[in-house]
């Protein structure tokens, strides 16, 4: 063999063939197989995919992971922690370039897997792209003002953004998102994890210390201990981003609740339908449209009891508290209605 380098050449060529398939080609195939799309998914429509690619060219990927780690600190950004079957439609887009699948390893600013599910509103993201500061005073996250255009008149066809005075830096003419700022908004709405098809158990988030020792705590084994809700804290999670720290909302976007004739009401029963199944009734006066805030995120009875009794006792507000009993209730007639 040594002798005749043809032989020689052959044979190592055929163990680099071999070698290659075992370790890398058939492997790679058997995750394919094993990993298809998950049945509640669908692919990126061509808007979104431009999206992507808007998201890859500002340079997103720097601040926002899309990966939901099985950790217990990663619980607040997913229902679940990612399995490999969520990335099963990142197809390559041509024989030459993979799709970049988006991950990401750097989390300055929250994850982004859900947060077409977290955040589905419209006029937030608009203003949070046009500058971050508007919505979330003191975010960090860069402005993408380049993103809309600025007209003296604008066409019904136009998404025009409400941005408050103060970021307007003097512009007086109607700020409308571009195309790019559109395509880029549809892909951040795409992206919602979709829960595992029937009966499949989802991996668990790992050391969660807290649920062990509430559980060992508790009193009697079938009388859990009741947690206590942080009224404020709820408020800080689901509702400040657009309804603001203060209760004064943002004018023109999102109405207060400070001397809101909603909050201010005794009977809480609107307050709850609108946290449960969103609101639309004030779009004529400006403002956006409310999400489905409670069901979105899964608030419990309690939870929202804690919320609404925070935004009944603050900024001057003082309407009747509301029990968990209440809000459960209410909630149980919502759905009994549907
Ligand atoms: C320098 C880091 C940085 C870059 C680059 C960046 N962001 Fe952010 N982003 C943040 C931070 C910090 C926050 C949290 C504060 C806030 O909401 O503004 C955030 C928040 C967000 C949120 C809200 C998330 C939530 O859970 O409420 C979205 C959506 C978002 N960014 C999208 C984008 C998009 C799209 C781009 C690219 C056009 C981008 N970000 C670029 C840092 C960044
Ligand atoms: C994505 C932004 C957004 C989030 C998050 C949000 N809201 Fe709203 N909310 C709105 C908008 C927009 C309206 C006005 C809807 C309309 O035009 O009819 C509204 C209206 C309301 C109203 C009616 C106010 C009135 O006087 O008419 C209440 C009460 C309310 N929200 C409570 C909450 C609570 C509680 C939370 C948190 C659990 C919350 N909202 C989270 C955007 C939001």
């Amino acid at each position: 063999m040594y002798n005749n380098h043809k032989l020689l050449f052959a044979l190592a060529l055929c163990f680099f063939v071999a070698l290659t398939m075992f370790v890398a080609i058939i492997p790679a195939l058997d995750i394919q197989r094993n990993n298809a799309p998950l049945p509640g998914s669908r692919p990126l429509t061509k808007l979104e995919t431009e999206g992507k690619i808007v998201f890859i060219a500002e340079g997103c990927i720097a601040c926002h992971t899309q990966q939901v780690r099985n950790v217990d600190m990663d619980k607040v950004w997913g229902l679940r922690p990612g399995i490999a079957a969520d990335y099963a439609r990142n197809e390559r887009m041509d024989v030459w370039r993979n799709t970049a699948t988006l991950m990401g390893s750097e989390r300055t600013g929250p994850d982004l897997t859900n947060i077409g599910n977290r955040q589905p509103s419209t006029v937030w993201h608009l203003m949070h792209l046009y500058n971050p500061r508007s919505v979330v005073a003191a975010s960090v996250m860069p402005s993408y003002a380049w993103l809309f255009e600025v007209k003296d008149y604008n066409f019904p066809e136009d998404v025009t953004v409400n941005v408050p005075e103060e970021f307007r830096k003097g512009i007086t003419g109607k700020i409308v998102a571009s195309h790019r700022a559109l395509a880029l908004l549809a892909y951040l709405k795409s992206l919602k994890q979709v829960p595992l098809p029937g009966g499949k158990p989802a991996p668990i988030f790992l050391y969660a210390k807290n649920e062990a020792a509430a559980a060992t705590n508790s009193p009697g084994k079938n009388t859990p201990a009741k947690p206590a809700y942080n009224g404020e804290a709820l408020y800080a999670t689901n509702c400040q981003t657009c309804h603001q720290g203060n209760g004064e909302g943002l004018l023109g976007a999102f109405p207060p609740l400070k001397g809101s004739k909603v909050v201010l009401n005794d009977n809480p029963e609107v307050q709850v339908t609108i946290i449960m199944q969103g609101y639309n009734g004030r779009v004529s006066e400006g403002y956006g449209i409310m999400p489905p805030v409670g069901t979105n995120n899964n608030l419990s009875p309690g939870e929202i009891a804690a919320i609404i009794n925070h935004e009944r006792g603050n900024w001057g507000n003082n309407s009747k508290k509301v029990t968990e009993e209440e809000v459960a209730k209410i909630i149980a007639s919502l759905k009994k209605s549907k």
